[in-house]
């Protein structure tokens, strides 16, 4: 097998692009339009506090697995874990990382797409072209749905056809910021109008009789889709990082980032709700809040018809144009596991390999287009399962294959005293014991 060197494969052209790049790929319709529907739907404060846990104490530690397991393989998830060892089952696991990324990203781009035609929906609103208006919102439209994926798909390839450096970074270097500006200015707005203070209560003032298993077991899901772990992503962005960098510091900042954006996104969207209600707009089916999608792709539209005129259109445009970008940044990371496990695997020229994957992916996406049903199915089973399980058995693979030491070598460089460091006495503890006894608790759990 032909051995490409790191330039060949590519690699980040500064630290402050990958984390762009890794935060990138972590902020996406997870933080902006799961997250919040989730809180709102599933626990309020609640739901935010055993969410913060699975992100920092076990979202974080794997994800500073996969960044090592990539850096240190420079490869793709399933030749890095056939470069570590020779056991033959965890190149299967790179195997499913490979499968839930193009599974997850078949569907997220039917849903990034509803996403961008809301903002066109937006103008024809203004414009009064109501016809044309209620189209975009039908998202039960296969066609219009299907002509959305397949841009939205086009998009994302392009950018994969660009490499590492002038494709991805490039672009999540300029989307980040703007995403970052955006949704402040959004808050501020939002937190100002009538009934928002109701909904900041119920985001921020916690009711512990509300965690249940099944609260726990999506926290955990979320907490892995959001950090786009257990499939590889991480795996494969580590795999074009510098030596240089300090692993588990640059996890952090994204780890942060993330459940920032997170954060911040639950501040503008579950206040906005009850704007919405202030406003006369029916946010309760019965005496359940309407459903996630309804929340996001509804509910906010309403509201933004209601305010009206140029600041209503103004609101409407950037706020789905905000969800879009956050999106794109995370269809890219998605497609790149599967991209690069080709170029790698199959010794296949980079924009070939791109098109090859992302139209076969469009393909799945057109049919979950008219087949939306498909989404909730899909979302359980390569998302909510498949990303737990996913990230287990990485810590698996770090206790009980590659070994620790191994990882800590790895870590050693940008971290040259990590085996002196706390890091290096906790994390092991994690790996060996806390995530894979958590993640299969609650996976066995929920199916009890
Ligand atoms: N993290 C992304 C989001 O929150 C989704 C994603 C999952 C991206 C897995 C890559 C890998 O929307």
């Amino acid at each position: 097998m032909a051995i490409q060197t790191s330039t060949e494969r590519g690699s980040w052209n500064s630290r402050l692009g990958f984390i762009l790049a890794a935060a990138g790929s972590a902020v996406g319709l997870g933080n902006i339009w799961g997250f919040p529907t989730k809180v709102a739907t599933e626990g309020g404060a609640a739901y935010l506090i055993i969410y913060l846990l699975c992100t920092f104490l076990i979202g974080f530690p794997v994800m500073v697995a996969e960044l090592s397991i990539g850096r240190a393989s420079r490869r793709n998830p399933v030749g890095a874990f056939r470069a570590l060892s020779s056991n033959k089952f965890f190149p299967l696991v790179g195997l499913w990382g490979v499968i839930c990324g193009v599974m997850i990203l078949s569907f997220y781009s039917v849903i990034a797409g509803w996403a961008f035609g809301y903002a066109i929906e937006e103008i024809f609103y203004f414009l009064g072209w109501t016809q044309m208006a209620d189209l975009l919102t039908d998202t039960g439209n296969g066609w219009k749905n299907a002509l959305l994926a397949v841009i939205f798909m086009l998009a994302t390839i392009k950018i994969i056809t660009g490499g590492v450096s002038d494709g991805i970074e490039k672009a999540t270097k300029t989307m980040m910021p703007l995403l970052i500006g955006i949704i402040v200015i959004m808050i501020l707005y939002v937190l100002t109008q009538d009934g928002a203070m109701e909904g900041v209560r119920e985001y921020l003032l916690p009711d512990f009789s509300r965690i249940t298993t099944d609260l726990v077991f999506s926290a955990m899901g979320q907490a892995f889709f959001s950090l786009s772990l257990g499939m590889g992503a991480l795996i494969t962005y580590g795999s074009y990082l510098s030596k240089k960098e300090n692993i588990p510091q640059v996890a952090a900042f994204v780890t942060l980032a993330d459940v920032g954006i997170a954060f911040l996104a639950g501040l503008l969207i579950i206040p906005a709700m009850y704007v919405a209600r202030s406003a006369g707009i029916e946010i309760f089916v019965g005496d359940q809040l309407a459903s996630s999608t309804d929340l996001v792709f509804q509910i906010l539209p309403a509201l933004f018809h209601t305010i009206g005129g140029f600041v209503g259109v103004t609101l409407g445009v950037v706020f789905f144009l905000l969800l879009s970008i956050a999106a794109l940044t995370s269809t890219i990371s998605l497609l790149e596991v599967p991209v690069s496990y080709v170029i790698d695997e199959h010794q296949m020229e980079r924009s070939k390999a791109a098109w090859l994957v992302g139209l076969g992916v469009t393909f799945i996406s057109v049919i979950i287009a008219f087949q939306t049903s498909l989404i909730g199915s899909f979302s359980y089973i390569f998302s909510d399962l498949g990303l737990p399980i996913g990230g287990l058995l990485i810590c698996l693979f770090i206790a009980f294959v590659w070994k620790k030491e191994e990882a800590l070598n790895e870590l050693e460089h940008g971290f040259p005293t990590i085996k002196q460091s706390l890091f290096a006495k906790v994390w092991p503890v994690f790996l060996y014991v806390i995530c894979p006894a958590a993640i299969a608790y609650n996976i066995i759990s929920n199916f009890l």
